[in-house]
This record gives structure tokens, sequence and C-alpha cells, in this order.
């Protein structure tokens, strides 16, 4: 398609040819027609920016060309021209979306101006619009924050998935996002007027995790005093969530095995054959490959689960993600709790960089929840930060205005933290490397306060 800036239309002849001429001298790229209809012919071989159009015409007339523009979803601006005793129709035109109108006789150098506002006015639309494309889905949705390349390449195959009504399994640490990826896969499938169901396995005792999933029948079992429906057939044209898959029973899993093969299912107890149509998402934080050599899951339950596999890395390997996320979280925390913290301090922020974080995004949200709830200035210092995540840092040159015994019991106590961490919180070895008996190591720990940060992680957590 061709691409020129102006097409002028009007009936009379000399307006026609003396504006073509007067605006080619300015440098635009123009066309110019007697007729609207023919206007229309232009229009579907070249785009043109803005077209400059009289209001009465024989043929066609502005309103109608305007109402064909806009009818085609053409983009183009439109300026009227339009003699003195009908500013009626002009009114008209712009409350139907012309961008403006000048009166005859034509004052040129306010025409000129305003051809002048319409064309950059319009060019700022055009490359707000291209933006627009190139921004992905995700990045429009509030709830969900990704900076890191790695996240970025993981939602644009999530965008590709979602559209399809494949099975997803997600897998990653506790606390990466599995659960929001599961909703944020419902809520862009065509399945996102259905139901969303969420059931973590891990959670419910075997006869119990059977009756949510599949529902009972009355007398199933001790205490099923009526029939009840399972999440199976409360998520029908929906998506069902099943957190923590690997925790579901062997018995469970072959019932979910027929239901992926098959699509239907019995309630416990019961006989009649359901049909369910229900897409499927799980998730797991172990490996399900080896629950699989363990013989704790069923291989061929985990191959069908397994159609498409998201894996979201843990926080400590996709730092781009974390300033973002601070960002985000002070935001949200600065709303719950009506504080008004403005960031975080750059010591801060290299502590957040440097931590392993263990329980991942949630412990991050929890870390700046309590940041924002305790920061007494405008700022997240290092201090309001746990004690887990100073203590991880290099001795550093902080303790230099300290009285010695002060500055050496910190040195210790970060040389005992940082040795405990590199091996994995073994004590044995972490006694052995630093050259004292593990009551010693034990006793630091006590005065010095060090806990297994997965301790710590699982506290947050609950
Ligand atoms: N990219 C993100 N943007 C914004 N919030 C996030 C992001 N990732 C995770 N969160 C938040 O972190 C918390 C933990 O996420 P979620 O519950 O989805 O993790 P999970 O992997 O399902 O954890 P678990 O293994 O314990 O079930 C939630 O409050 C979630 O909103
Ligand atoms: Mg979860």
């Amino acid at each position: 398609m061709k691409q020129k800036d102006i097409l002028i239309v009007d009936d009379d002849d000399l307006v026609c040819h003396s504006l073509k001429e007067m605006l080619g001298m300015e440098g635009y790229k123009v066309d110019s027609t007697l007729d609207g209809l023919e206007a229309l012919q232009k229009l579907r071989d070249t785009k043109y920016s803005l077209i400059i159009s009289d209001i009465r015409m024989p043929t066609l007339d502005g309103i109608e060309l305007l109402k064909e523009v806009r009818g085609k979803n053409l983009d183009s601006f439109l300026i009227f021209i339009t003699g003195h005793g009908h500013i009626d129709g002009a009114v008209e035109a712009i409350k139907l979306g012309a961008y403006d109108y000048i009166t005859k006789p034509i004052d040129d150098i306010r025409l000129k101006l305003t051809i002048k506002r319409a064309l950059e006015q319009k060019q700022l639309l055009d490359s707000y619009q291209d933006l627009k494309k190139k921004i992905r889905p995700w990045e429009l949705d509030d709830r969900i924050i990704v900076k890191d390349h790695k996240m970025v390449e993981l939602l644009d195959l999530v965008q590709t998935v979602s559209e399809t009504l494949a099975t997803v399994l997600i897998t990653g640490e506790s606390g990466t996002g599995k659960s929001m990826l599961a909703k944020y896969i419902h809520r862009h499938s065509s399945r996102k007027g259905g139901p969303f169901i969420e059931l973590s396995c891990g959670t419910l005792t075997e006869t119990l995790l059977e009756s949510e999933l599949f529902g009972h029948v009355k007398g199933a079992f001790t205490g099923a005093e009526r029939t009840k429906k399972g999440k199976f057939e409360d998520a029908q044209g929906g998506t069902i969530f099943l957190d923590d898959i690997n925790c579901a029973s062997l018995n469970c899993q072959i019932k979910l095995l027929r239901i992926l093969q098959e699509r239907t299912f019995e309630r416990v107890g019961g006989n009649e054959s359901i049909h369910t149509d229900v897409r499927i998402i799980t998730a797991t934080n172990t490996p399900l490959p080896l629950e699989v050599e363990k013989k704790r899951f069923r291989e061929d339950l985990y191959h069908r689960i397994n159609v498409v596999s998201l894996f979201i890395p843990p926080l400590r390997e996709r730092l781009g993600d974390i300033e973002p996320l601070i960002e985000y979280f002070i935001k949200r925390f600065n709303e719950t709790h009506q504080k008004k913290i403005k960031g975080i301090t750059k010591n801060a922020l290299q502590l957040c960089y440097n931590y392993h974080w263990p329980g991942n995004v949630r412990q991050l949200e929890n870390v700046m929840e309590r940041g924002v709830i305790l920061s007494p200035g405008d700022f997240i210092i290092p201090e309001i930060l746990p004690d887990e995540m100073r203590l991880g840092t290099p001795v550093a040159e902080d303790t230099a205005d300290l009285p010695l015994a002060i500055a050496l019991a910190e040195a210790e106590k970060r040389i005992i933290f940082r040795c405990l961490k590199q091996h994995n919180w073994n004590r044995q070895t972490t006694a052995q490397v630093l050259g004292i008996s593990r009551t010693t190591l034990f006793n630091k720990m006590r005065q010095y306060q060090i806990d297994d940060p997965r301790k710590i992680s699982e506290s947050l957590l609950h």
C-alpha cells in the first residue's frame, strides 16, 4: 500500500487545484480528487495521514465520506472545509470524529497551522499504536511483573500455550509464582469465561482429596451424608489447577490418568460415569522424574500431564526481576498499609541482589511488606532487612568505627554465617573447615542468633 500525507476532496476545481499546489510547495505528498466516491477509490490503495474535504459535494458528501472512513477502520485524520452558512454540518462532523474544520474563504496561514498540528498528532498516535503492538500482552497485566530475559522468554511461550488447550505442567521452587502463572494461563485462554478452580494435592488426606476432586455419593465413606459434586464437575468448561501434584496418591493418579485419557470419572462410591470438559494445569516443586524413579509417581501420568512443561527459574537466577518486583511490592504495600515509602537505598538493594532467596518471590514479597511497615524514613534501608540477608555479605568496612571487640564479634558472626551457607548448612563440615568443634560452632550460632535460613523461609511461608 502506498503512503501519502494528504488527500484533498473538493468538487470545486479551483479550490482543489490551488490547495494541492500550495500544500505541495510546503513539501507534503498530496493527491486530490473532485469527487467523494473517487476519494473512496483512492483510499483503497493509498494510506493518507490526513484527508481535507469539502462538506457539501454531489455524489458523496463529507459526512458520508467520514462515516465510510471510520467504518473501514481507516485511521486517517479528517479536516473539513465549510462555507460560512454551513457550520452545523462541520460541528456534526467533529462529533463524528473529524479532527477540525476550516471556514471559507480559506485563511492559508490558519490552514497550514491546522494541517501541521494534525499531522504531528497523527504521527504521535501512529508511534503509540506501533509501541502498543510491540508491548506483549502480559506487560499490560499489572499483577505479573516480568523483566528478566529468562522470564520474558517464558512468558512468550506461555502466551502461545494459553491459546491452546494443552495440558501444562509448571515446575519451579516454592514461591516462584507457579500458582500465579496457572491463573494467568487461564485468564488468557479461550476458557477465561469459565471457572478457574485450584486445589493443592498436598494438604488433604487421600480420601478427602479424592472426594474433593471427583465428589462422592451418599454413604461412600463415614461422614459422607450427602452426595457431593467434586472440583472436576465445578470446573466444567474452565480450568482446574492441581498444585503439588506429586503428593497425589497412586490411587488418585489412576483416576487422573483416566480423566486425561477418556475425559470421564466416577464420584467416590458411585458408578455413574461423568464426562468432564476441563483443562488441566498441574504444578510441582519436586522434580517428577525423581518421583517416577522412586515409583511414587506413575510414569504414564507424568507423560500425560507433561505435554507442555514450563519451568520458572528461582529468583536468584533471574536478577533482572529483583528491582521491578521490589518497586511493585513497595507500591502495593504502601497502598495496603497507607505508607509513603519512596524506594530502597542502594545498599539495601545490593543486599537483595546478593541474597539467595530460598523462598523466592514470596519471600521477597514478605521482606518488602515488613520493610514498608517497619521503615521509619522514606526509604528501605539495610538495617530493616532480615538478619540472614545482612549476614551473608562479606565483612564490610562499616565495622571500622566500632570498638575492636564488637568489630571482631561482627566479623566472626559473618564468617560463620558465610561458611555455613557455603557448606549447605552442614554443621559438621563447617566446624571442620573453621577448625572448631561442633559444640563451639553450635554455641556461637546460638550466641549470634544464626539460624538455618531454610527454617526461616519455612516460617515465612506459613
Ligand atoms: N512475577 C511476579 N509478579 C508479581 N508477583 C509475583 C510474581 N511471582 C510471584 N509473585 C507473588 O509471589 C507470591 C508467590 O507466588 P505463587 O503463590 O504463585 O508461588 P508458587 O510457586 O505457587 O508457590 P508454592 O510452591 O508455595 O505453591 C504470590 O503472592 C504472588 O502473587
Ligand atoms: Mg502455589
